[in-house]
């Protein structure tokens, strides 16, 4: 039986993880075409990475083709899973992203605030073409989509694409999982989490060991600031007793931003007159990164991937991939349809949840009503997304400011005008739907 999947955005530097992903599960995912997608400007780096990949595939000694080319609509023929890791402009785009808010005092991060908001818009569009020709080609085929913002862009697909089965994944809850694993001192596998919000704003309600639930001992461990599980891009500093034992849930990450957003924004702001945007940073990294890719002595994934925020995220869509392909129907944690999964939110929202995965897709498992401590603002981000997602589509500058002032991370008026007239301005080449 033909396997075929498709990496679109295949030039990057994360490829080899979902290369070894697929290797790893050979046996129940039998991966026999794999077919890595990019444009032309990314010629070099996609040529580094299909002599790694077939590599890596040597050395397994797994009879798996492998493809690379510009030709987006010619691979996607025959395709069983689509799993797309684009950044629209490249990291270029992203350090304007950070830039310009940092240069105006409030947070620049590239899928949270300002950044984020325009890293959707130009990031959307795209997507809709990718799900129209997948529509078109391969209607059978899963869109795993971890392409950032995921939880805006995976909301998009599902709002206004053509193409319905679409699944956003994120690194995040699987950094959870594995922080939580380390603090108990037991391994990942029997740790369960239950999920709930949104991409980036996601919470741990219960934390569960082999069915039993162990949320007590985890906000006790987490009190610790050595016991955290940022991944490379954010470094947290912790959370105090009095948040924790109050909310009583696992905060995520780039929640720091939400919750102690004077602390970050320093610490930012400092960073970044010191070494730059983080994106300037993860250019030199990257660089490092493709001279060992280069290198042909190499056929496995180098830990220095490791430094990249993003470790893990090829890993968890391999893993959907799998189960969809077998209908396991076990426990992952996805992006999808809330489908009043959580009765506060609109039934066509995209939520971040514990789902059952299996042939047809995802199946959340319900969560009912939002904690009284979290529901507003978790309602205001999602309100903020569809702002967003509505800019994204309709090209409507309005909306776009709308979005800036509403969001916890700008707020004021005046300084939303003008982060939307700068970055505007600064994306303008990837922005057609608004000129
Ligand atoms: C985190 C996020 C990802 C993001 C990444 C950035 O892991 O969950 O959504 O892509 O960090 O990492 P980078 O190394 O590019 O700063």
């Amino acid at each position: 039986m033909a396997l075929k999947v498709v990496i679109i955005g295949g030039g990057s530097s994360y490829t080899p993880e979902i290369i070894e992903g697929l290797l790893d599960r050979y046996e129940s995912f039998p991966v026999n075409e794999i077919a890595l997608v990019d444009i032309e400007q990314g010629k070099e780096k996609l040529g580094i990475i299909e002599k790694l990949a077939k590599r890596m595939i040597a050395k397994a000694n797994k009879p798996i083709a492998l493809t690379a080319g510009f030709n987006r609509r010619e691979a996607l023929k025959g395709a069983t899973f689509v799993t797309s890791q684009i950044r629209i402009g490249g990291l270029k785009a992203r350090e304007k992203d950070e830039r310009i808010p940092l240069s105006h005092g409030v947070l620049g991060q590239e899928t949270n605030g300002a950044g984020g908001v325009f890293k959707a818009l130009r990031t959307i569009p795209v997507l809709l073409e990718i799900a129209e020709d997948m529509a078109n080609i391969c209607p059978e085929a899963w869109l795993i989509n971890f392409t950032n913002p995921a939880g805006m862009v995976t909301e998009a697909l599902l709002k206004h694409g053509q193409h319905k089965r679409v699944v956003g994944v994120c690194n995040i809850p699987f950094n959870m999982r594995t922080g939580v694993a380390e603090v108990l001192g037991c391994s990942v596998e029997e740790v369960e989490i239950e999920f709930i919000g949104l991409n980036h704003f996601v919470f741990g309600r219960r934390v569960t060991v082999n069915g039993e639930d162990r949320t007590e001992k985890v906000l006790e461990k987490l009190q610790d600031p050595n016991n955290q599980y940022s991944p490379a891009n954010i470094v947290s500093e912790g959370w105090s007793k009095a948040f924790l034992s109050a909310f009583h849930m696992l905060p995520n990450p780039y929640h720091s931003y939400y919750f102690k957003g004077e602390d970050m924004l320093s610490k930012s702001l400092k960073d970044y007159k010191e070494n730059g945007t983080r994106a300037e940073v993860v250019q030199e990294v990257e660089k490092e990164l493709f001279k060992k890719y280069e290198n042909e002595a190499l056929d496995v994934k180098p830990e220095e991937l490791e430094q990249r925020g993003g470790a893990y995220y090829s890993d968890a869509a391999c893993s959907i991939m799998t189960s969809i392909f077998n209908n396991t129907n076990d426990i992952q944690t996805v992006n999808t349809l809330n489908n009043g999964t959580i009765s506060d939110l609109p039934d066509d929202a995209v939520i971040e949840v514990n789902a059952l995965i299996g042939s047809q897709g995802p199946r959340p498992l319900s969560i009912g009503k939002l904690p009284l401590s979290v529901k507003g603002i978790i309602q205001l981000m999602k309100n903020f997304e569809e702002l967003v997602i509505e800019a994204a589509v309709t090209g409507n500058k309005q909306l776009v400011y709308q979005a800036l002032v509403i969001n916890p991370l700008v707020r004021e008026e005046q300084l939303a005008e003008t982060l939307l007239n700068e970055l505007m301005e600064a994306h303008k080449d990837e922005l057609p739907q608004f000129y």
